[in-house]
């Protein structure tokens, strides 16, 4: 595998003030430690791409959409597109986050077709799975992966352009996480699925992220796994320090 990546996922929180300071701020300490650790991406809500694209400057920190819609224009009110997204400056998109599948009814087909749009716009999509508290408990976690990794995927992944997050719906901004063995068991999984679908090279370059209450005290343990390829962070990605913390582990 490559770098590790570490990326915040900033969901609905931001204005102008809050979102530039915490991009000056990442971005100064990204500047002053240079090339070399891990990667890093933050993905702030739509309305500060251009903004915060600013504050970042040079630094090296890419840059994400939350989401974005299967078609690159048209009559989508309320959308926002992957080329709009590449236009802002980004280099990645997040789909199918379990807060989009779960407010916004979105399925696997669409969120495929999200990835391939992103794809298609030059951006690097990460796709979001991951089971709910009642699946794990019925014993179905890794079928819920399973289904949501195959249905979700691209057709098609040139150069392995490709991350994906287990995200477990249980862990997500409620200060539990998984149980080390437990997130080593679904990112196996996962990959086996990636090598499957993308054969041994290709599948195996493909990043697998964990998130789900991921914070400086439980990043050195949970990124320590096999098969934990970074963390995409929510919470702890709103506090400059944190997320620092997290991406130094
Ligand atoms: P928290 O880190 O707040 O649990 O959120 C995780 C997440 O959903 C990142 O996409």
């Amino acid at each position: 595998m490559g770098r590790r990546l570490i990326a915040g996922n900033w969901k609905m929180n931001g204005l102008r003030g809050t979102g530039v300071a915490l991009a000056k701020d990442l971005a100064a300490r990204a500047q002053a430690a240079g090339e070399g650790g891990a990667e890093l991406l933050i993905c702030p809500p739509a309305q500060l791409l251009f903004t915060v694209a600013e504050a970042l400057g040079n630094a090296p920190i890419a840059l994400g959409g939350q989401d974005c819609h299967p078609a690159p224009s048209g009559a989508h009110t309320g959308d926002i597109s992957a080329e709009m997204l590449a236009d802002a400056g980004c280099s990645y998109a997040i789909v199918g986050h379990s807060e989009r599948r779960g407010d916004h009814g979105e399925g696997d087909g669409v969120v495929k077709a999200k990835a391939e749009a992103a794809l298609a716009a030059g951006l690097t999509p990460i796709v979001c799975v991951g089971e709910t508290a009642d699946q794990r408990r019925a014993g179905q976690a890794l079928s819920v992966i399973e289904t949501q990794v195959l249905g979700s995927l691209p057709a098609d992944v040139p150069g392995a352009r490709l991350v994906v997050a287990y995200e477990p719906v249980w862990a997500i901004g409620t200060g539990l996480t998984a149980e080390p063995a437990d997130v080593e068991e679904a990112h196996g999984h996962i990959r086996g699925l990636l090598v499957g679908r993308l054969g041994t090279e290709a599948g195996g370059a493909v990043r697998v992220l964990y998130g789900g209450s991921v914070k400086p005290g439980n990043a050195a343990e949970l990124l320590a796994v096999p098969n934990v390829d970074g963390a995409l962070v929510g919470g702890a990605s709103l506090k400059a320090q944190d997320f620092w913390a997290i991406a130094a582990t």
